[in-house]
């Protein structure tokens, strides 16, 4: 297997955007191809994300890129995996550089949705449930995630206010990243009186809708000279996995599998440790799944996640940082660029521009990336080159 660095990375800022899905896409490639120190024409294949294009009655995005890119003969794909699509799009370009078949690819996700009214968004975005059984009896993501809330609080009695605490943290996190949807910090108060959405969720559980940009440029780094100076982030481990969709087959709601196996395969491919990881940017589309996610991927046992967050343990500075990009909760979560965006903060995390969320000299980072409720899940652990 070659080893395969993520040698560029760019983002916009989440939240609602004025260009079109394929202008921004375009735009964040070239920032990251350039970041990279190459030139569009190195690009061998484009793996492209977004799952709710047809909201801007725009399919196969993918050659429109890359002809805004100048590259009109170099092959796309659309990759869909709802909202862990991009890193699915990432294992993807992983797979094809480590196993020799391209030199370097470009991976970009992309979402515009805030032309929607939530209701319609929110119906789209249902698609990504099991229709037939969920959507269709009303089960939004919201009341998806809060049943996984509420079977969380009555097996391990986690409290509002411990989730509250990963709400809080997250704004936090957001207030110093310039890319977030969000960049006020929120108080335990303000959590508390916010309007309910789901019970148990309120309104500072939920991620927002957000319109958003990412890419990622992978390449094998024997292939290419290196001559600047960024510091690549060499992916160790790419990993993904599945687990029954629906939440009433299920025979537990509160761990989510995928992420457990997707997690377990991705420490033993990199040889490394949950306690070896200096900061992780985990799927928290809403509270109670940055929680699952902790437990999941083995940073805490099952029911002590929630508790480790309200005591600061995953803040910037404690002792395991979780999210310091601000998370899809107040970052913000465009569903197809969002795993993209978390290499983004890991890639600027390793160069150290990650301002005032900059975690202390970070060698080893994860990215955890769900689909919907946890049909599917990628995992990503990457060192600092
Ligand atoms: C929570 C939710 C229902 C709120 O939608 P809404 O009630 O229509 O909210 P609006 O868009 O009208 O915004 C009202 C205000 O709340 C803010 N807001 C909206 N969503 C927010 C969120 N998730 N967190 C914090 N603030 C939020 C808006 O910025 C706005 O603030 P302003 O009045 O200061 O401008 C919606 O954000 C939601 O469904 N989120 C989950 C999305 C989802 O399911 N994603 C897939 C995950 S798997």
């Amino acid at each position: 297997m070659e080893e395969v660095w993520v040698a560029g990375a760019a983002m916009n800022k989440f939240g609602k955007m004025s260009e079109t899905g394929r202008e921004a896409a375009a735009k964040v490639s070239l920032e990251a191809i350039q970041g990279a120190g190459l030139q569009p024409k190195d690009i061998e294949y484009t793996f492209v994300s977004n799952c709710f294009g047809v909201a801007e009655r725009q399919a196969h995005v993918g050659p429109l890129i890359n002809t805004a890119l100048g590259i009109p003969q170099v092959p796309s794909a659309t990759i869909e995996s709802a909202c862990s699509s991009s890193s699915a799009a990432l294992h993807e370009a992983y797979v094809h550089v480590a196993g020799g078949f391209l030199n370097a690819a470009l991976v970009v996700g992309v979402e515009k949705l805030s032309h929607m009214e939530t209701l319609a968004a929110t119906s789209y975005f249902a698609m990504g449930s099991d229709y037939a059984f969920e959507a269709r009896n009303g089960a939004t993501f919201p009341g998806l995630y809060a049943t996984l809330a509420s079977a969380h609080m009555h097996k391990y009695g986690t409290k509002s206010e411990q989730l509250g605490a990963v709400a809080v943290k997250n704004h936090q996190n957001a207030s110093g990243n310039p890319h977030a949807h969000f960049q006020k910090p929120i108080s335990m108060d303000t959590y508390m009186n916010s309007a309910p959405i789901a019970w148990p969720l309120k309104l500072y559980d939920c991620c927002p809708f957000s319109d958003g940009a990412a890419a990622v440029v992978v390449l094998n780094p024997a292939r290419f000279r290196h001559d600047v100076p960024i510091t690549p982030a060499v992916i160790r481990a790419s990993t993904r996995a599945g687990s029954i969709a629906a939440l009433q087959d299920r025979p537990d709601l509160t761990a989510l599998p995928a992420s457990h196996i997707a997690g377990e395969k991705a420490f033993k491919q990199a040889k490394v440790s949950p306690k070896d990881i200096d900061f992780s940017e985990v799927h928290d589309c809403f509270t109670i799944a940055e929680v699952l996610a902790m437990e999941d991927l083995g940073f805490y046992p099952k029911g002590k996640a929630a508790q480790a967050a309200a005591e600061g343990q995953t803040a910037v500075d404690g002792a395991t940082p979780i999210n310091v990009s601000g998370g899809l909760k107040a970052k913000g979560h465009p569903v197809s660029a969002t795993g993209a965006a978390q290499v983004v903060e890991v890639f600027e995390q390793f160069n150290g521009h990650a301002g005032k969320r900059q975690v202390k000299d970070p060698q080893w980072a994860l990215a955890h990336n769900v689909g919907a409720t946890g049909g599917s899940c990628s995992v990503h652990i990457f060192e600092r080159k």
